[in-house]
């Protein structure tokens, strides 16, 4: 009899293009992984709102994200995709979740902190409930796994322990997900700044390799990224500029690291960059073709979107109807 396969979910936001750091700390091990998994991925418009959006735009980058995820391989034979607002029940469930989060912990989260800082105009409930949205997504379905970059353990940890509270309390309902995060690529820095993570709210557009980005818009980007003074290329991760760029150049080139030490032995910054945006360029190609494809088929994005959901709804109707229960809401 063969295993049951564990369950992954993640989720990301349509809140802008999808750059590099997206890309290597969480899609590309969605991709790579879902033959051994069964997956969910879901499109969280919802977390999306904490931040202000223009409601035309949010729907069309909730169909350009749908477009992007299958452009880089998500198969919706092999994974339940969805938008997050299309499942009530991640709304509901977050509800209780926050009946049982300690004001203290939810306080602690630096993601608020950070964002916070950010949006110092818009410093709202939503914003500093996000965890708890982000528990219910994850807990709703039963999740073993949870791919994502190095940002989220945090949020992961509060999830674990809002569903041992909720166990210890009622009854074993929920399974204790745990946070897959990649050995290599799992915190890709900015490229103008390298002590900071790739971001999507940052300001300064040379700073994030967007998926979409044009090849002049690479090398240029590549270009102008900091490195140091040092003149030396290798796997030091004291050189923070150099470091990211080689583990960039790695995880995209499939070489080992003695292999690219080796051939950047004796060779200047200008060319290790030269080198890194070529290999960029070349890996984001197919993936560039296909999106414009695909994002011209809003019918079918619509029923790949519809059929996930139906899907989602299933599981997540059935789960939430024990958790109510064991509350006793009725
Ligand atoms: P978000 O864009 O915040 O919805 O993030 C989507 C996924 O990308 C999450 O799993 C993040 O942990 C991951 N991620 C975001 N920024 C980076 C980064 N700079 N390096 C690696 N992973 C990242
Ligand atoms: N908070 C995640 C991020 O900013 C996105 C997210 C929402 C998520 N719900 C999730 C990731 C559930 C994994 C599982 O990147």
């Amino acid at each position: 009899m063969p295993l049951e396969k564990k369950r992954v979910f993640s989720g990301i936001q349509p809140t802008g293009n999808i750059h590099l750091g997206n890309y290597l700390g969480a899609i590309k091990n969605w991709v790579q992984s879902q033959e051994q998994y069964e997956n969910i991925f879901c499109i969280v418009n919802a977390h999306a709102i904490t931040t202000k959006q223009d409601p035309h735009l949010l729907k069309q980058m909730t169909y350009n994200l749908a477009a992007m995820l299958l452009a880089c391989g998500i198969d919706p034979k092999k994974s339940i995709l969805f938008i997050q607002s299309e499942v009530n029940e991640h709304a509901c469930l977050a509800w209780i979740l926050d009946c049982f989060i300690p004001m203290g912990e939810m306080s602690r989260m630096t993601q608020f902190k950070d964002k916070s800082q950010k949006n110092a105009h818009n410093i709202n409930v939503g914003l500093f409930n996000y965890p708890a949205l982000m528990a219910a997504d994850i807990l709703l379905y039963d999740t073993d796994y949870v791919p994502v970059g190095e940002d989220q353990q945090q949020h992961i940890e509060l999830t674990r322990n809002v569903a041992l509270k909720f166990n210890t309390e009622y009854k074993t309902v929920f399974k204790l997900p745990e946070a897959l995060i990649p050995k290599q690529g799992a915190r890709i820095m900015s490229l103008s700044d390298p002590e900071k993570k790739m971001s999507k709210s940052d300001t300064k557009p040379h700073s994030i390799i967007s998926l979409l980005d044009s090849p002049d818009e690479i090398f240029a980007k590549f270009k102008r990224s900091t490195t140091d003074s040092l003149n030396s290329i290798s796997f030091n991760k004291e050189q923070k500029g150099v470091y990211n760029l080689l583990s960039i150049y790695q995880l995209l080139s499939q070489k080992t690291k003695e292999d690219i030490e080796k051939e950047f032995f004796n060779v200047g910054y200008g060319e290790l960059k030269k080198r890194v945006a070529q290999v960029v360029v070349e890996y984001f190609a197919p993936i560039q073709e296909n999106y414009y494809k695909l994002q011209k088929e809003q019918d079918y994005l619509h029923s790949i979107l519809t059929e996930g959901a139906n899907k989602a709804r299933e599981i997540a109707s059935h789960r939430y109807s024990i958790i109510k229960e064991c509350v006793g809401l009725l």
